[in-house]
């Protein structure tokens, strides 16, 4: 293995889209920021050098940070911010991950701009290196979204109305808006080479703050790999389907002679809000193809299409091969039950008098002031609290089996609470939709685990017919699930990571309006089953 060395520079640089100018926050100046590559078992060291007003924190999205909590990055959770004018090295292992992943900032919205991908390339001398035929090439599709305002004008203003942001004005695709957006002829977007014949791996990541997204290749299938750093079933689909957070590779056979096809990337969104439909393109370009030739246009499922939704995560099964199995947790030590969903509480200064919240069993998470991994490394009592509930309160109203579940009361309550689970015990957590504003899926991710997706369904979870059905064979192994519009999914993991863990959904304004809390994880008494001291450079708050 390896040692890689990056450096980040976070600082301002102007950018045009949309026919406007504006000055973001970009890590050395690019966006997307750089890509970092490694191989499986590397150790990685990114230096951040924090040259902008804000305050900053970079999470490694996917990294499991074995007993390396305090490279995790989200900030008042595993650490106090990087101020402005300091620095702080991440120094984390990639043991036993390849794949794609993708890191972003992990305080305020600065996440909108400074994101990029993480490529980790499987381990040198492998007889094959992956689990299907060596692609010719590989790209990197980062989708995302652009605002013409500030992003963090956007979330005050809507922080201080109590109402939902301003959706953002374009989509992107590796930062450019794209043809069918684009406000002139200068925003032609990205265009891929291909040549007639090859096979290309695409390394598809949602870096968008609020948006599931469908993706697809006019004219082309796509045969599904990898999710979120490991191991699928193969499987054909003209369209995937990619919350915020999560990550899709797919190979693209070239399998035209010539021709120009348009990439497509367009909203999922099956929950009664405003729709928006906009589209953002790139162009896949056959080597030798005519300067003439008009471009083959994709057409995308309606924003609201949930069948394609399903059909593509239905499809999704882990690889669970000899070697690479899928290890499931069988017998189950912690039983949980959360809900997700949004709420409201009073606010005499907001517009219509309250404000828009967000819950986990009814618990609006408060960010703490220092990070609850150093409350927990050090002992510092008062910070949070460990008795995060296991189950909804009982206001929660559990009517009819097929209908979404009701709160009869949408007043939630605050508090920085956590769920504290001793060293390698399992965990299965059943997330249920609620409806008091409105059904929505949220991205849900949880921080220094993979998990696996046992069960999924529409209406309100039914311990007794439900757990019979979950797949315990090979269910997909991620670290961002969409809990469904109405519905429910069913998460399995191993806590075999000491630490402090964030769970939040990945839909940024719920994380903002408080869908997040954090698991606990114990030392254990063997040795390697501690989390490791911080390191001397760690900010302070
Ligand atoms: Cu990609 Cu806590 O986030």
């Amino acid at each position: 293995a390896m040692v890689r060395h990056y450096k980040f520079n976070v600082v301002m640089k102007n950018a045009t889209k949309l026919c406007s100018t504006k000055p973001i926050v970009t890590v050395n100046g690019k966006f997307p920021g750089p890509t970092i590559y490694a191989r499986e078992d590397d150790n990685v060291l990114v230096k951040v050098v924090n040259h902008v007003k804000y305050n900053l924190s970079i999470h490694w999205h996917g990294v499991k940070q074995l007993r390396t909590g305090w490279a995790d990055g989200p900030a008042y959770i595993t650490q106090c911010p990087i101020q402005p004018g300091q620095a702080y090295i991440y120094n984390f292992t990639l043991t036993g991950q390849r794949g794609t992943l993708w890191w972003h900032a992990h305080i305020l919205w600065l996440r909108a701009t400074v994101h990029g991908a993480i490529v980790i390339l499987p381990k040198l001398g492998l007889g094959v290196p992956y689990p299907f035929p060596k692609p010719n090439r590989e790209h990197v599709i980062l989708l995302s979204e652009w605002w013409k305002s500030d992003t963090e004008a956007v979330i005050n203003e809507a922080l201080k109305s109590g109402l939902a942001p301003n959706v953002s004005d374009a989509h992107t695709i590796n930062g450019h808006v794209g043809p069918i957006q684009g406000c002139s002829s200068k925003e032609e977007g990205l265009t891929l080479k291909v040549k007639a014949g090859n096979t290309y791996l695409l390394r598809i990541i949602n870096a968008a703050l609020n948006e599931e997204l469908f993706f697809k290749v006019a004219g082309h299938n796509l045969t599904v790999v990898e999710v979120d750093a490991t191991y699928t079933k193969p499987f054909n689909t003209n369209t995937i389907v990619i919350a915020p957070g999560q990550t899709t590779n797919v190979l693209l056979k070239a399998n035209h002679k010539a021709g120009k096809f348009l990439l497509a990337a367009s909203p999922f969104m099956d929950a009664p809000i405003p729709v928006d439909n906009r589209t953002a393109t790139a162009t896949l370009h056959y080597q030798g193809t005519l300067a003439s030739t008009v471009t083959t246009s994709a057409s995308l499922p309606p924003t609201n299409a949930t069948a394609v939704s399903n059909a593509f995560t239905d499809s999704l099964r882990s690889l669970n091969s000899k070697e690479y199995p899928a290890r499931i947790p069988l017998k189950i030590d912690h039983n949980l039950l959360f809900t997700v969903g949004l709420g409201i509480e009073p606010c005499a200064t907001c517009l219509n008098g309250t404000r828009l919240v967000a819950d986990i069993n009814n618990v609006t998470f408060v960010m703490p002031k220092i990070s609850l991994l150093q409350a927990k490394f050090f002992n510092i009592k008062g910070v949070y609290t460990d008795d995060f509930p296991a189950n909804p309160p009982t206001l929660f109203n559990f009517t009819g089996s097929q209908s979404q579940l009701l709160k009869t009361n949408p007043m939630t309550k605050k508090g920085t609470r956590v769920y504290r689970v001793g060293y390698n015990s399992t965990v299965q957590l059943v997330l249920q939709d609620t409806g008091i504003i409105t059904p929505e899926n949220h991205p849900i991710h949880l921080h220094g685990f993979n998990f696996f997706v046992v069960g999924k369904g529409i209406g309100n979870f039914n311990p007794n017919k439900d757990t019979n059905k979950f797949n315990v064979v090979d269910p997909v192994e991620r670290n961002t699930v969409s809990v469904p519009t109405g519905g429910w999914v069913a998460i399995r993991f191993r806590a075999d990571n000491p630490g402090v863990w964030f769970m939040h959904c990945h839909l940024e304004i719920h994380t903002t309006w408080g869908l997040k809390m954090a698991f606990v994880v114990d030392n254990g008494n063997g040795p390697n089953q501690s989390l490791l001291p911080p390191p001397t450079d760690l900010p302070k708050c």
